[in-house]
């Protein structure tokens, strides 16, 4: 009797401890996840640098220089461009808004910092030329321009003044496009087609087509679809890239405080628009390690046999991304 009292009061202590000792775990692991998100929300404000501190030097000019290409690329490299006819009428800033500064909009402000880097679509060490080339080739649908000219040297130099604040490692508040928050259901086409009806048709125009300048040299409003559109190698036909990037910056004249689409809008007229035709790219060679396509690359193989390419494409994303442990790293462009 003595003995089982004894017993009895061992377990109790045990128990107690152990109750201790998890509560402790619990403690040290919600401390952990606080931290994570204080460090989120504590993330450093982008110091974009003033154009009044560019002088008269060299490199001053080069920086102003590609500041223009990136703002007026067609008057350049368009169909009527002064300096080649390698890219299809749109500028950089169509999609990289104000110069590549806007909040959210898809702005350049990680660049410099994070270049050069392994990309996991080109399985490559990449540096900043390489990405110009690359947007070239998929969201301008063009051709590679000359990599020693003065012109690339001049996007190079915008692209490292512009990022010159942001220290290596950090990601300041509202660099490039927002994630947005996953549908539990395939993106929809037929209410996409209706929110682009009422929501974007008057600038982009019924069949996707734009609108063109006087003069024929650039865009009012750009294309979305159709031939002179990006090609479907772009990271705009990532319907990720493309939600995030109108839901904060579309229709235009909005911002990520002053919002007109609701994230299922965003994701319905990306699916609307990306399932109209863009101009073909080859994008076999991509991503050489098939596990490191993201979760919304559209086309097959893949490495895992789980997912349709029509689920890839519209989603429901969460369980392609929630089936790779670490999610592969972004590829962007
Ligand atoms: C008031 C006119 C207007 C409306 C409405 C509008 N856009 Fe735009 N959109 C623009 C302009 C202008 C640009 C280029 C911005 C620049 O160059 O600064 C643009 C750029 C874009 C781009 C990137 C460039 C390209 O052509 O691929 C996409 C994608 C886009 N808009 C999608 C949409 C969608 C989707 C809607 C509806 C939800 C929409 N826009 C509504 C004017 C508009
Ligand atoms: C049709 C839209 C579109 C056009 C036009 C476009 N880009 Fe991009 N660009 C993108 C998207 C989308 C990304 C990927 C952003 C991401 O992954 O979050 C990107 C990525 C980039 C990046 C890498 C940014 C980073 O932080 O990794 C650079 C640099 C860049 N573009 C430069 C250019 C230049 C220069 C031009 C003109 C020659 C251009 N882009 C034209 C859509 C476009």
């Amino acid at each position: 009797m003595l003995r089982k009292s004894n017993n009895f009061i061992v377990i109790i202590i045990i128990t107690i401890t152990a109750i201790g000792i998890s509560a402790c775990l619990h403690e040290e692991k919600d401390a952990a996840v606080e931290q994570a998100s204080t460090a989120k929300h504590i993330q450093p404000k982008w110091i974009i640098p003033d154009s009044s501190e560019l002088t008269g030097n060299d490199n001053d000019q080069l920086i102003k220089y590609g500041r223009a290409l990136v703002v007026n690329t067609a008057d350049y490299f368009g169909p009527k461009g002064s300096i080649a006819h390698v890219s299809n009428g749109m500028n950089c800033q169509n999609c990289h808004l104000n110069a590549g500064t806007k909040l959210f909009g898809n702005n350049f402000s990680l660049a410099a910092s994070s270049y050069p880097r392994y990309k996991e679509r080109s399985g490559a060490m990449e540096t900043l030329v390489k990405k110009v080339e690359d947007c070239f080739e998929r969201s301008m649908n063009g051709q590679e321009i000359d990599s020693n000219s003065r012109e690339m040297k001049a996007f190079v130099a915008y692209l490292e003044w512009i990022g010159k604040n942001v220290r290596k490692g950090t990601k300041p508040e509202g660099s490039g496009i927002e994630e947005l928050a996953f549908l539990d259901r395939p993106a929809d086409t037929v209410r996409g087609r209706a929110v682009f009806v009422s929501k974007c048709e008057r600038c982009h125009g019924k069949y996707g087509q734009g609108t063109i300048n006087p003069g024929g040299r650039d865009y009012a409003y750009p294309p979305v679809w159709g031939e002179h559109s990006y090609n479907i190698g772009a990271s705009i036909y990532r319907l990720s890239k493309f939600a995030g990037f109108i839901k904060n910056n579309m229709p235009f004249g909005s911002d990520h405080k002053h919002e007109q689409l609701t994230t299922e809008q965003a994701w319905d007229v990306a699916a609307f628009v990306n399932s109209r035709q863009h101009p073909y790219k080859n994008v076999t060679s991509d991503y050489p390690q098939l596990s490191s396509k993201p979760y919304d690359d559209p086309f097959g193989p893949y490495s895992d046999k789980l997912f349709s390419e029509n689920q890839r494409k519209y989603g429901p994303f969460a369980p392609i991304k929630n089936h790779y442990p670490s999610p592969p790293v972004e590829a962007a462009k």
